[in-house]
């Protein structure tokens, strides 16, 4: 192989591999970069109202609904188009209302467009405290 043949394979090896990289980037989803944790307070004054409220974590509405052993969260986002949900204790259900989606206390859905379930948050306490990890919050 002479040197400009060479040169040749090297700049073109250089483009392909330039290209799937920029392919890559272009087609991966955004990743998240971090998470968070957040002290979201004494338990019975988070649930003062009742065994359900909703937060504003990392700028998403977060529901926290009380359960008998644990504190269950679930951003608040429809994840068919992103809609607002809206939990309804009495039904147990959590509805969206921009084209009827629903979803089950444990965040599947049960009808309408959404496939997807709810982004389920992690929580445990520390001292008394809820403390609630969102994950994937951008820093
Ligand atoms: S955005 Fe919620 S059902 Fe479409």
């Amino acid at each position: 192989m002479d040197r400009r043949s060479w040169i040749r394979s090297i700049v073109t090896l250089l483009g392909v591999t330039g290209s799937a990289i920029g392919l890559h980037t272009f087609l991966s989803p955004n990743r998240p970069t971090s998470s968070r944790t957040y002290r979201v307070g004494r338990l019975d004054q988070v649930f003062s109202q009742g065994a359900s409220t909703t937060v504003h974590l990392d700028g998403k509405p977060v529901l926290l609904v009380r359960r008998t052993e644990d504190v269950i969260a679930f951003d608040l986002t429809c994840t068919h188009a992103g809609c607002p949900l809206i939990f309804n204790a009495k039904g147990g259900r959590i509805t969206c209302a921009c084209h009827g989606g629903a979803f089950d206390i444990n965040g599947k859905p049960v009808a309408g467009p959404p496939t997807v379930p709810l982004t389920r948050y992690t929580c445990d306490f520390d001292n008394g405290d809820l403390i609630v990890h969102i994950a994937g919050a951008m820093s």
